[in-house]
């Protein structure tokens, strides 16, 4: 069906022929121009969706960040925005913050330094941003709130920035308050106060990273606010302002976006945002929530990246159409351009965007989704058409003597799977100032002057696999990174840890360190868990030796059939074999322990290592300790597969060791 044609016909009988021959668009900078580009970005975190990233192997751990951060060869990203980890949940599991504890500071912890570093290695002009969705405990001082002291916690936020300097040599250009919840005035002033006076007045402030009000109405009240902020960022906008927006006189950014499966929907929800964010909001700046898609599937929000890189042990991944719509922007634009004025929407549906280096470059990005075919996940939008439609662009003053342009050409084929993505076509001649383009639905165009645009390419990854069903970790090889490989923190975080005092068979063990309940995100649970494995497992024996510290209220667990992560930690089920310091075992049906199979006594106590053997099969289940039966009995069905987990009863120190997996 070509609904293109049969409209045009319509159109002819009932409306003016000159319809079916195209429209006029003029690209004009001769009546000045628009507001400045800032860059289109990826956001790590929020939480931990660059989790399995780390543990690829070379070289497709490098190619994946290729494809992401060189410029000219993928998704050319301009900006990256981390998470400032908190310890808490944030949506995909935990990250660790730089300052668990008071007098701490570890500026060697997660990945998103090496990621920014590996970012800046390949854009050196990457604008980078540090965002925290949850605080260690100490900085609310027991309360589930970061504004008690303000003062605390923006030397909190500005310890983080001067760490990324002194040790990763990483310039943080903005900061932002406390992801999608409630701002402070006062701490927005005393953040601008404490960076300035530290010499950090370069280092901007984003807020509030949540809806558009009520930061805007806030801002035009208050002077000194109005001074403090730098851009007024909001998620998930629907490419929308609101009138007081631009009143401010600050930027204007979706600092989050997209969150929708990177499927070629995922693709076309992303172009159409991309375009509209600025034509309908005027919004210079739009953030992918998230990067990459580098957490388990099972996690909420499956692969809302805009590549999946979540199998490194196969060394699979993805290159998404995602990918290939950021380069139509990015590849042939730099933040510091100049939107024209002359932006806007096509009279048959679809948006055009043109951009200027005000040095003769020009950049013109086309979009023409149809509502079916672009359906982003939040918000829902109200349907509106698209139809096949001719367009003519005259570009004039300073783009009056173009000759050519290159043209890129995307087009999301669903009927007959015939997607093309980011392919050059022959450049198109401007005569007399003029070109002509027949759009066809769900297609994207680059028309630019840059002339060195790149789809950047190696050789296809390994196949999918399956995680290994026989799996070992002993934690004696130190990473380059705080976590042990592969395993996801859903409450608690959980890292590489030197004995130095008792080196010996457990000198190098993994340790949970969280010993408050941070202010968190989310309801984390009262225990914590990190979950690791294939989700499909459902018959398996797990083990690990286990080192309670907390001589009062020790207690920790291993499981398998863990259900659940993210948000949803607190009601997570599985079977979970725990032993406590004070010499007893439970067998658990969920992390809260509201359903015991079992307990009894186990004789387990602090400081000793022991280990736990946990093994499922079918409707059976059984506990051994050091190896001696403690348990067996017939189980409930349900959970009827998940992933295998490590714990413990409370937010207390831990050790675990030789952690080891045999799956059916
Ligand atoms: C960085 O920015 C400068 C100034 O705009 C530009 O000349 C240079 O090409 C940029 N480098 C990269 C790698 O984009
Ligand atoms: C466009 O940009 C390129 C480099 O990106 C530069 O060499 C050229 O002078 C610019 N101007 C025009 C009119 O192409
Ligand atoms: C676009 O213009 C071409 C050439 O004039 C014409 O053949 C075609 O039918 C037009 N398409 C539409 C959708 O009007
Ligand atoms: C198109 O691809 C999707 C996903 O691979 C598949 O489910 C569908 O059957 C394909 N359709 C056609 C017409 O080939
Ligand atoms: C370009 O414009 C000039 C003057 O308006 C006109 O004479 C000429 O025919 C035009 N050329 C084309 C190819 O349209
Ligand atoms: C650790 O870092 C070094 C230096 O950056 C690098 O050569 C090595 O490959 C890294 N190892 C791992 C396991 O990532
Ligand atoms: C087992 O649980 C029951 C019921 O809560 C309790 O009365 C008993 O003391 C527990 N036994 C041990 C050894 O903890
Ligand atoms: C369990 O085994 C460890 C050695 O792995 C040993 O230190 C500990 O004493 C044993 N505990 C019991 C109760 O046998």
């Amino acid at each position: 069906m070509n609904i293109g044609h049969q409209c045009c016909v319509f159109l002819s009988i009932f409306l003016y022929i000159s319809e079916c021959l195209g429209e006029d668009y003029d690209l004009d900078d001769s009546l000045g121009l628009g507001q400045t580009f800032d860059g289109i970005g990826g956001l790590s975190g929020g939480g931990a969706t660059s989790r399995l990233l780390v543990n690829y192997a070379e070289p497709y751990r490098s190619q994946i960040l290729d494809y992401l951060f060189k410029p000219k060869f993928g998704a050319s990203f301009q900006i990256l925005k981390v998470e400032i980890g908190g310890d808490a949940q944030s949506t995909d599991g935990t990250e660790p913050s730089h300052m668990h504890y008071e007098n701490d500071e570890n500026y060697f912890r997660g990945y998103e330094w090496w990621l920014m570093m590996e970012a800046k290695k390949r854009n050196p002009n990457i604008t980078l941003i540090g965002l925290p969705w949850a605080f260690p405990g100490w900085v609310g001082n027991g309360e589930n709130w970061p504004y008690r002291f303000p003062d605390i916690t923006a030397s909190y936020v500005l310890s983080w920035i001067i760490g990324a300097k002194k040790y990763h040599d990483l310039d943080i250009n903005y900061v932002g308050i406390w992801n999608e919840r409630s701002f402070n005035t006062k701490y927005i002033k005393v953040l601008r106060y404490t960076l300035d006076k530290s010499g950090l007045e370069r280092v901007k402030i984003i807020a509030s990273d949540n809806l558009w009000e009520p930061i805007t109405s806030a801002v035009l009240a208050d002077k000194e606010l109005l001074d403090a902020i730098d851009v007024l960022g909001v998620h998930y906008p629907g490419t929308k302002n609101v009138p007081g927006a631009l009143k401010t006189g600050k930027k204007l950014w979706s600092s989050e976006d997209y969150s929708t499966f990177n499927d070629n929907v995922g693709g076309g929800c992303w172009a159409r945002i991309l375009n509209q964010n600025y034509v309908n909001g005027k919004m210079t700046a739009t953030i992918s929530w998230n990067l990459v898609a580098s957490y388990y599937d099972n996690l909420p929000f499956p692969r809302d990246g805009i590549m999946t890189a979540n199998e490194p042990w196969s060394g699979n991944y993805i290159v998404e159409s995602p990918v290939w719509i950021t380069a139509h922007t990015t590849q042939f634009t730099e933040p510091g351009w100049k939107y024209l004025q002359t932006v806007g929407h096509f009279t048959h549906g679809g948006s055009y965007v043109a951009l200027t280096d005000q040095r003769g470059n020009l950049t013109i990005i086309t979009e023409t989704m149809t509502h079916d075919h672009s359906i982003c996940i939040r918000p829902p939008l109200r349907p509106y058409d698209v139809i096949v439609q001719n367009a003519t662009f005259h570009l004039k003053g300073t783009f009056a003597s173009i000759s050519q342009l290159d043209v890129w050409h995307s087009k999301f084929d669903f009927k007959t799977n015939k997607t093309v993505l980011f392919q050059k076509l022959k450049p198109v001649k401007v005569i007399n100032g003029s070109f002509s383009i027949e759009l066809d639905v769900d297609e994207v165009y680059t028309f630019t002057t840059i002339t060195n645009g790149q789809k950047g390419r190696y050789p296809d990854p390994p196949h999918s696999a399956p995680f290994p069903k026989s799996y070992r970790d002993d934690f004696d090889v130190p990473g380059n990174f705080s976590e042990a490989q592969n395993f996801a923190d859903q409450t608690g975080v959980f890292e590489c840890f030197t004995n130095l005092t008792d080196p010996g068979p457990h000198g190098l063990t993994l340790r949970q360190v969280v010993t408050q309940r941070p202010i968190t995100w989310v309801a984390d649970a009262d225990q914590t868990i990190s979950v690791i494995g294939d989700y499909e497992w459902r018959d398996l024996r797990v083990s690990c030796d286990v080192y309670m510290e907390d001589i009062q209220t020790g207690g920790v667990f291993v499981a398998a059939r863990v259900d659940k992560g993210g948000g949803f930690v607190r009601s997570t089920k599985g079977i979970f074999f725990w032993v406590f310091a004070d010499g007893t075992y439970k067998i658990t049906n969920d992390l809260r322990g509201l359903t015991v199979f079992a307990n009894g006594s186990s004789g387990t106590r602090a400081r000793v290592w022991y280990t736990l053997t946990l093994t499922v099969k079918g409707n059976y289940a059984s506990a051994d300790l050091n190896g001696s039966s403690l348990w067996k009995n017939t189980v409930f069905l349900k959970p009827s597969r998940g992933w295998a987990a490590i714990g413990t009863s409370s937010f207390q120190l831990a050790q675990f060791d030789n952690f080891v997996i045999e799956a059916e």
